[in-house]
């Protein structure tokens, strides 16, 4: 009877080509700590210019829209993204294009300088404050970040302004 004996099974990956030295990815790894380190204690702007392309990238992918900021007074209607981008005296505000009454699409008066909704006549200002109608609240603003020479609007942060009125007054962008 013949001895075979067992293939030697190799006991680690050490100079598999595949896996990278190990001290390559502690350095690798540490670099990735010292820059988050250094992002966390930047202003955003800042923070913003020295992301890995790969970090700006899925952060596009995940969906926050952005804009120029809107180099004169005017409004914007985003109706892809839900969004109203609006310049009104040097200050920028995002909205929820839904009126917050029965949630149908605003518009834009230009005439009138004023948003109007079709459904039940709510009227509002430029900053989205309720002027009159059924509506019992003013225009939903979303957060909004002023990163280089344009506005991101974050849709997942929006504010109503009878149970927020905090988030819904600081979520404005001054030029
Ligand atoms: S849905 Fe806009 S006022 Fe009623």
């Amino acid at each position: 009877m013949t001895d075979h004996a067992a293939p030697e099974q190799p006991t680690s990956c050490e100079g598999c080509a595949l896996v990278p030295p190990r001290r390559a990815f502690f350095r690798d790894l540490g670099l990735a700590a010292m820059g988050a380190l250094l992002m966390a204690g930047m202003p955003a702007e800042l923070a913003a210019a020295f992301e890995p392309r790969e970090v700006v990238a899925l952060r596009r992918f995940g969906g926050d829209p952005s804009y120029p900021v809107p180099a004169a007074d005017g409004v914007q209607i985003d109706k892809t993204n839900q969004v109203i981008l609006v310049r009104w005296q040097n200050a920028v505000m995002a909205f929820n294009l839904s009126c917050p009454h029965q949630n149908t699409a605003l518009r834009w008066t230009e005439r009138k300088g004023e948003f109007t909704c079709p459904k039940h006549k709510s009227r509002y200002q430029p900053d989205g404050t309720f002027i009159a109608g059924r509506a019992t609240r003013n225009m939903d603003r979303f957060s909004l970040t002023h990163v280089g020479t344009g506005i991101v609007v974050h849709v997942d942060a929006m504010h109503k302004s009878d149970d927020d009125k905090s988030g819904w007054a600081s979520s404005v962008v001054r030029l």
